[in-house]
């Protein structure tokens, strides 16, 4: 657990670290509340201790500024003060101050204290993780039957329209055949009935008749292309969801990585990037293949968001270990990377940078549970200005 400690004076100061540093915190001191917020801002505390008084920033002032910055996680703050009126307890703890101490502090008092946060803080950090795992539950099953849902109601009119255009295309086929006929006796007609004659050639012209003999079958080509590529993504879109498996089974990561990356496919060609898939020699895992190709989708969709049009991301995968017993998956890309000071919460349920109502932050939070719950893990390594690379183990089968 880490404590920053606001305390102008530098014998109390001292003290406080002495005796924190002693029962086994690791613990950060400011001799103002200034500093002290510069501190918590560029690092992670889950406790604050602070003098009520100091110069710039005095620690009322400090905990409003703590509980306005909507940081993740609740932090558990206690000013430390020679006041002791009843009026002052009650203006610390309207500030939004947890706990109140007069000095001179006792030591025994000072480390009861602390306890009884770390037990407050325990429980909110239970709270957190389970409304986390309620979420990732909710947004896998609401995944899953997004995707069963658009696959069954785009493959019935997929399935006419790709008849229909079969047919269309025989039929027109056979109209300009007959049309040709009509054609090779147009100098026969324009002699019997001329005006008859200027009436067709004007509808011609209108039609555009030429362009259309010559390019129809072009047309055709492209519109069955396009058939072809709706019914390709209705096909990753079932694959992705894996409808009809509700149960853990071996599975190739290759086969998952491409089927993430085939998902992501409007998105990548919408912004020019290419996802490069490098597959190593792996043995298969037992996994619940819908939740593992939901990992790789929420950390290539953050890989796409970080890079720049034109840019590329790459997907390694590999066996490690004695008798190859964990396969790795790396997804790296060359975005924007992650703020040191940012690279501690990204796993953290709700922890995102992006504009409120763009993200929810809970991507790489499910993916965390997902591997957790496959005895696996997720790392992320990352460089700002030059990417970030995201390291997922899961154990193979049979392996050690
Ligand atoms: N590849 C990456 N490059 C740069 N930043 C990243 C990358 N992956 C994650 N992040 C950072 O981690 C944060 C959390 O990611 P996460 O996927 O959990 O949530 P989100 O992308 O913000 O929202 P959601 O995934 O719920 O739409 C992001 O807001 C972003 O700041
Ligand atoms: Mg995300």
């Amino acid at each position: 657990m880490r404590i920053l400690i606001a305390e102008d004076d530098p014998v109390s100061r001292r003290l406080l670290e002495s005796y924190l540093g002693k029962w086994g915190y690791s613990v950060a001191a400011a001799g103002d509340g200034a500093e002290a917020w510069r501190l918590f801002e560029a690092g992670s505390f889950t406790m604050v201790i602070t003098d009520w008084m100091m110069p710039e920033l005095d620690g009322p002032g400090l905990i409003c500024r703590i509980r306005a910055s909507h940081r993740p996680g609740y932090v558990y703050t206690v000013v430390l003060t020679a006041r002791s009126r009843k009026e002052d307890l009650v203006e610390g703890l309207e500030a939004g101050a947890d706990d109140f101490l007069t000095k001179p502090f006792d030591r025994d008092e000072l480390r009861a204290r602390l306890r009884a946060g770390e037990r407050i803080l325990r429980l909110e950090h239970q709270l957190r993780e389970a409304q986390a795992a309620r979420l990732q539950a909710e947004q896998l099953a609401g995944l899953g039957r997004l995707a069963a849902g658009v696959a069954h109601e785009i493959n019935n009119p997929i399935a006419f329209v790709t008849n229909n255009l079969a047919v269309l295309r025989r039929d027109v086929g056979s109209a300009l055949t007959v049309l040709a006929r009509y054609e090779s006796g147009r100098e026969a007609l324009a002699r019997s009935d001329p005006s008859l004659v200027a009436e067709i050639e004007r509808l011609e012209d209108e039609a555009d008749l030429a362009y259309f003999r010559e390019n129809y079958e072009r047309i055709f080509e492209r519109t069955a292309e396009g058939l072809q590529r709706i019914r390709r993504i209705v096909q990753d879109l079932r694959d992705f969801a894996r409808l009809d498996e509700a149960e853990s089974k071996e599975v190739d990561l290759n086969a998952a990585v491409r089927s993430a990356i085939a998902a992501l496919g409007h998105e990548l060609n919408a912004r020019s990037i290419r996802a490069e898939a490098t597959p190593g020699e792996i043995p298969p895992v037992v996994c619940h293949p819908a939740k593992i190709n939901q990992v790789f989708y929420n950390v290539l969709h953050n890989a796409i968001q970080a890079t720049d049009p034109g840019g590329s991301i790459e997907v390694r995968t590999r066996a490690e270990g004695q008798g190859a017993g964990t396969v790795v998956v790396e997804i790296e890309d060359h975005g924007v990377g992650i703020a040191p000071e940012h690279l501690a919460h990204v796993f953290e349920p709700f922890f995102t940078t992006r504009p409120v109502g763009s993200g929810t932050g809970l991507g790489l939070s499910v993916a965390y549970g997902i591997l957790r719950d496959h005895g696996g893990t997720i790392e992320a390594e990352s460089t700002v200005g030059r990417g970030s690379v995201f390291r997922i183990r899961i154990p193979a089968c049979g392996g050690d």
